[in-house]
């Protein structure tokens, strides 16, 4: 960033400015989006556009915020709402243009009294401008005693934007619309970024002056500049090098490039930080996500929301994790998970889904092939391959058996399953809840437990085996089966002693 501003005083001016307050700009109908979701409640890097403009403007630490709205307002103000009650919500009327809803925000901001200082106006739907440079643009604004400074990029293509119109000596003297421009003006490639840094008494006594005679139809914020100078005030731009930062929304190809963006930046952060990001192009990284140092990410990870991953834990490849908190040295490969804790040392995957509720206990495992829900294992316990574990307690040290099912849901009611500490269970047993199995208990292969188990029994509800012999030969002569089993050494079973379930009664 560089001051393009000759006349813009560089003396310090201390802290004695009082805070600033911020102007939102989130009323316009976004009709290149193509969408029924109103423009500022799309999303990149998982939050809203809107979401990021109240986040740089919340950064700046300011006196207040307001936000202007009127397409959609109740879904776009609800939302603001949701992520900052602070936010003073202004419903913008039907008179066109920023230079009105500006005037609207600035009067809700006065309220009662009129507010003086600085005041910072910025759009919602310009992702990935920082908190950093408005407060860049507001110590700029403030050390030159400017009425108005303009954040400013210089475009190779300007295409839409205003124009920034500077004098001989080099001062702003205007900033014009695309559609209102000469073609000597449109050839400026100094482009208005829509945001600012101005005096409150001279927004609110030059917005009084500005009028909808433009080829819109609308009040243009803009024209301010020419009114603060016609009254000898002082107008500098502030210009940013990185036009990614001023750069808006208004379709979804440009909502992707910004995302892509904004991930970019998110990734090197991390990385950074001490991260190690193994291909940052397929990684993608909520902005509230929160890694510690020596976390590792293989690629195809998403992670998302309010997920929080501990130092040395190695997430992926292929797994999205969303609002899950990993702990220190924990290992989730090909997971699909959200709202779940996965404790210190404790190894998921690969091909599994943990849903809400899942507590899995330091150094416990949920293998390959598992659907977990509402369910806590303690420290060291194993579900190692193909099963469902939902609405259950499992303590430690229990060893959960292949293939084992927790039958929760009755048709009308969820219920329980009870396990405790150091139990095994068999291959494909069923827990019927709401069932209790004491600690140390063990369950029979196939067992279908339906009944309460007392600590240290072994439970079993196994049907008792029949061998029919000689099925094969007599009812499927012909098959390859029937060939195969009159080829056979012998066609009798051999561990004939040990089938002690063979059904001759
Ligand atoms: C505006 C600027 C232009 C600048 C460009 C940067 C004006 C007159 N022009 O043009 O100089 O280069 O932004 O992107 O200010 N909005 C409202 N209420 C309205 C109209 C707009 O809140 O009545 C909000 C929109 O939601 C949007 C922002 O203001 O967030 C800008 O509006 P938009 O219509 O996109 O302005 P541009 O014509 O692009
Ligand atoms: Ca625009």
């Amino acid at each position: 960033m560089s001051d393009q501003n000759p006349d813009a005083r560089t003396e310090p001016t201390g802290s004695t400015h009082a805070p600033p307050c911020v102007i939102v700009l989130a009323a316009g109908a976004g009709t290149r989006m193509k969408s029924r979701t109103p423009k500022v409640l799309h999303a990149i890097g998982g939050t809203s556009m809107v979401g990021h403009a109240l986040n740089a403007a919340y950064g700046l630490g300011p006196r207040a915020v307001a936000a202007v709205v009127r397409h959609e307002r109740d879904l776009v103000a609800g939302h603001i709402e949701s992520m900052d009650k602070r936010t003073i919500i202004v419903d913008q009327d039907a008179v066109p243009g920023t230079g009105r809803a500006v005037q609207q925000g600035l009067e809700s901001l006065d309220g009662e009294s009129e507010i003086s200082g600085t005041v910072v106006v910025t759009y919602g739907d310009v992702p990935l401008l920082t908190a950093r440079t408005l407060k860049d643009l507001v110590d700029h604004h403030e050390a030159g005693r400017n009425a108005v400074t303009v954040l400013t990029a210089v475009l190779a293509d300007a295409t839409g934007y205003g124009r920034v119109l500077r004098g001989e000596d080099g001062n702003v003297v205007a900033i014009r619309e695309h559609k209102d421009a000469t073609e000597q003006e449109l050839s400026v490639r100094e482009v208005n970024s829509g945001i600012y840094a101005f005096d409150a008494a001279v927004l609110r006594s030059s917005l009084r002056e500005v009028t909808a005679e433009n080829t819109q139809g609308e009040m243009y914020l803009t024209d301010v500049v020419e009114i603060v100078r016609g009254h000898g005030g002082r107008v500098a731009a502030f210009v940013i090098e990185d036009r990614w930062q001023v750069e808006g929304a208004n379709d979804r190809v440009q909502l992707s490039a910004l995302g892509r963006e904004l991930n970019q930046r998110v990734t090197e952060g991390w990385m950074r930080a001490g991260v190690t990001i193994v291909d940052p192009a397929t990684t993608w990284i909520d902005v509230s996500v929160d890694l510690a140092e020596d976390v590792t990410l293989l690629p195809g990870t998403q992670l998302h929301g309010a997920t929080v991953v501990q130092p040395h834990a190695v997430i992926g490849p292929d797994t999205t994790l969303t609002d899950v908190e990993v702990g220190p040295g924990a290992q989730v490969v090909r997971t699909q998970g959200s709202g779940a804790r996965i404790g210190a040392g404790a190894t998921v995957g690969p091909f599994t889904y943990l849903r809400p509720g899942t507590d899995l206990g330091a150094d416990g495992k949920i293998g390959a092939f598992y659907e977990t829900k509402n369910v806590r294992i303690g420290r060291g316990s194993k579900l190692s391959h193909l099963g469902y574990a939902g609405d259950a307690d499992i303590g430690e040290y229990s060893n959960i058996g292949c293939g084992n099912i927790t039958a929760n849901y009755d048709g009308v009611n969820k219920h329980r399953t009870v396990i405790g500490s150091h139990v095994r269970t068999g291959s494909n047993t069923v827990f019927t809840a709401p069932v209790s199995i004491g600690d140390g208990a063990y369950t029979g292969a196939g067992a279908i437990i339906r009944r309460d188990v007392p600590p240290g029994a072994l439970a079993l509800s196994i049907a008792p085996q029949r061998n029919a012999e000689g099925w094969t030969l007599a009812k499927r002569a012909g098959t390859a089966a029937a060939d195969a089993a009159a080829a056979a050494p012998s066609n009798k079973p051999k561990h004939t002693e040990s089938t002690q379930e063979s059904d001759h009664s």
